[in-house]
C-alpha cells in the first residue's frame, strides 16, 4: 500500500506538483524539510542580531526607521517559517531547543560582526541579495506550506536589498572616510556572502535528493554563479572593488570566473567556531529565557479563555 502512495507521490513531484501537509510523504522527505525549514527560520531570527546592534546607532531617523522595519521583517520571516515547519508535525519548542543546544544550524553569514554603519548597507546589498537568489527558487519548492511562506518573504526581501544598496550609494557620494568605510565592509562581507550558498555541488550532501524531490530547484554552485554575475555590475556602479583578484569575465563561459573559497573558514563557522557564534547563541538563549514569562502568560490566558468559552 505504501508502494501505491510512493508512486502517487513520485508522479506528483515529477509533474512539478505540490505536496500538502495532509498528503502522504516519504519520511525522508518530511525529515529533510524539517531540517531545512527550521534552519531557515533559525537563520532569520539569528539574522536579526547583527543589524539589531545598529538600530540605536543609526545616523538619522530615516535610517533608524528603515532598519527597524527590516529587523522586524526578519522576525516575521522566522515566524512564517517556524509555522511552515510545524505543519510537518514538529513543535516550535523542540526546533528552538535544537538551535540553542547546537544540534540545528543557521546560516554561516550571521556569525560575522557588524563593525561599522557601512556593514548595514553591505548586509542589505550582499546578504539579502544572496538570500533573494536562494529564496526565489524556493517559491516553487514542492512542499506547499514552505513555497507559500517564501512568496510572502521574497516580496519583503527586495525592500531589504534595495535599502542596503541605496544606503551604500549615499555613502559613496560622501567623504573619503565614508567611501573607505564602505570598501572595508565589502572586503569583510564578500567572501562570507558567497559561502552562504553552501558547499560545491560535488561536496553537497543533500543536493541530489533535494533536487530529486523538487525542494532545491537550482544547485548551490549555479545560484552562487548567478549571484556573482549580478553583483559585479552593481559593485561597478557603486564604485567599489570586490576583494577577489581572480574575478574576471570569461567570454567562453558567459560568466565571471572567481577565486577559490576558503572552505576551512566556512566549515569552522558552520560548526560553531566562527567570530560570533558564541555571542549569537548566547543572545538567543537570553531572549528565550527572559521571554518565558510571556509564553506562560499567553498560554494561561488561552487556557482561561477556553474555559470561559466552554462555560
Ligand atoms: N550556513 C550553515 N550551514 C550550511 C550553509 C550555510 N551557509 N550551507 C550549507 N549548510 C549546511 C547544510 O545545512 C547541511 O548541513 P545539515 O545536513 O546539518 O543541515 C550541510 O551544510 C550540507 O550542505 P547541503 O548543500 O548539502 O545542504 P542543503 O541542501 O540544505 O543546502 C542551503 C544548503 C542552500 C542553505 C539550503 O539549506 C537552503 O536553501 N536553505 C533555506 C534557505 C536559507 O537558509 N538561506 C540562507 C539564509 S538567508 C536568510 O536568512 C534571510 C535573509 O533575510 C537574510
Amino acid at each position: 500500500e505504501n508502494a501505491e502512495y510512493q508512486a502517487e507521490f513520485d508522479a506528483r513531484i515529477d509533474a512539478g506538483g505540490f505536496i500538502e501537509a495532509k498528503d502522504w510523504m516519504p519520511e525522508a522527505y518530511r525529515k529533510t524539510l524539517v531540517r531545512q525549514i527550521s534552519q531557515h527560520a533559525h537563520s532569520e531570527i539569528v539574522g536579526m542580531l547583527p543589524e539589531g546592534n545598529w538600530i540605536t546607532r543609526a545616523p538619522s531617523l530615516k535610517r533608524k526607521a528603515i532598519l527597524l522595519a527590516k529587523v522586524q521583517d526578519e522576525g516575521g520571516h522566522g515566524l512564517y517559517l517556524y509555522a511552515a515547519a510545524e505543519t510537518l508535525g514538529v513543535s516550535r519548542d523542540e526546533l528552538y531547543e535544537a538551535l540553542l543546544d547546537g544540534r540545528a544550524k543557521y546560516s554561516s553569514i550571521f556569525n560575522y560582526p557588524t563593525l561599522t554603519w557601512a556593514d548595514i548597507g553591505v548586509i542589505g546589498w550582499l546578504v539579502d541579495g544572496a538570500a533573494i537568489m536562494n529564496q526565489i527558487p524556493l517559491c516553487k519548492c514542492s512542499y506547499g506550506p514552505y513555497s507559500r511562506a517564501m512568496v510572502r518573504i521574497c516580496k519583503e526581501e527586495s525592500f531589504h536589498q534595495r535599502q542596503g544598496y541605496d544606503l551604500l550609494l549615499q555613502m559613496m557620494q560622501g567623504t573619503p572616510e565614508q567611501r573607505e568605510m564602505v570598501q572595508d565592509a565589502v572586503n569583510r562581507w564578500w567572501w562570507p556572502s558567497i559561502m552562504m550558498f553552501g558547499p560545491h555541488d560535488k561536496d553537497s550532501q543533500h543536493s541530489e535528493t533535494s533536487m530529486r524531490w523538487g525542494i532545491k530547484r537550482i544547485s548551490n554552485d549555479d545560484l552562487r554563479q548567478k549571484f556573482v554575475d549580478a553583483t559585479v555590475k552593481q559593485a561597478e556602479v557603486l564604485g567599489i572593488t570586490l576583494p577577489d583578484p581572480d574575478l574576471k569575465w570569461n567570454e567562453a563561459r558567459g560568466h565571471y570566473d572567481f577565486g577559490a573559497i576558503d572552505w576551512d573558514e566556512f566549515w569552522s563557522t558552520v560548526n560553531g567556531h566562527g567570530q560570533c557564534n558564541v555571542d549569537r547563541i548566547a543572545a538567543r538563549r537570553k531572549a528565550w529565557e527572559e521571554g518565558a514569562w510571556v509564553r506562560e502568560a499567553a498560554l494561561e490566558h488561552a487556557r482561561k479563555q477556553a474555559v470561559r468559552e466552554k462555560a
